[in-house]
């Protein structure tokens, strides 16, 4: 059978939602309205708008109440500044069109030399079936963008490096254990709706103190990202477990 692949955040974000596990790690997230963007930005201040079924961060905004009646957007990386929240919310209407998009609070995420970063973590079946954390690798984002993908301009860096100035060497790999838990939890969690996954990534902001946020979860994850850390035997290990359950091809040597 097919591996599984589920598209919208949406659906997945409310299955994660149900368990008691995980709720607490998942920032709120509602459906695009006007009078909900309203609501989110008194309460938040910083927003992503993003479409429900997107990619690469095509389409991903970030959306601020500023001082004194001042709102800004910015998508790509160019920033528009606008004096209402009305003219502000009538030109996101135009950008949103028909397309479903959700809004989510946003998280200050953490810097590395001024640049914010953010977590992917790699869940996969392993070869006796086993949901198993295969892969975690950071995302510097470009300066001038607000997202981090890949795609988008990101440049991927291991975690040591990128959470070196923020935790303790010897705490590393107790933080990287929470992160390998986060990810099983998640693929089971999902795999209550969804029987068929074989490999999940979660894209995880890290705030400020350092608490893990589960931003979206990809069904369709990149394997190749871990070709860019030093140690070669994670995407050894990623890339078998992919051929272990028919996303790939075994190499003919
Ligand atoms: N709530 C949020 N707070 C902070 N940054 C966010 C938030 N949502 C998305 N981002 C940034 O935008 C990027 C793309 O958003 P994501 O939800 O992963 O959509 P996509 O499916 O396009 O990758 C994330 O990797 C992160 O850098
Ligand atoms: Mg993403």
């Amino acid at each position: 059978m097919a591996i599984q692949r589920v598209h919208s955040k949406w659906a997945k974000t409310n299955v994660l939602l149900q368990s008691d596990l995980l709720s607490g790690s998942i920032p709120t997230t509602r459906r695009w309205s006007r009078e909900t963007l309203r609501e989110m930005l008194n309460e938040c201040a910083m927003v992503y708008v993003k479409p429900d079924a997107g990619t690469y961060g095509i389409g991903v905004i970030r959306v601020e109440k500023r001082t004194r009646g001042v709102y800004t957007f910015q998508s790509g990386t160019r920033l528009r500044t606008f004096t209402s929240f009305d003219t502000m919310a009538d030109r996101l209407e135009r950008l949103i069109g028909r397309r479903t998009y959700l809004i989510q609070r946003g998280i200050h995420l953490l810097r590395h030399s001024k640049r914010r970063f953010d977590i992917r973590v790699m869940v996969q079946k392993n070869l006796m079936d086993r949901w198993e954390t295969t892969g975690i690798i950071g995302r510097l984002g470009n300066p001038a963008k607000i997202v981090t993908n890949y795609h988008s301009g990101g440049t991927p860096m291991s975690i040591e490096r990128l959470m070196g100035s923020h935790l303790a060497a010897a705490d590393m790999s107790a933080y990287k254990n929470k992160l390998r838990k986060l990810g099983t939890d998640v693929a089971h969690q999902l795999e209550s709706r969804y029987p068929r996954l074989k490999e999940i990534g979660i894209d995880v902001a890290i705030d400020t103190s350092l608490k893990p946020w589960i931003l979206e979860v990809n069904t369709l994850p990149d394997p190749y990202i871990f070709r860019k850390l030093s140690d070669r035997s994670i995407f050894r290990r990623v890339y078998r477990y992919c051929v272990g359950y028919g996303r790939f091809k075994a190499k003919r040597r």
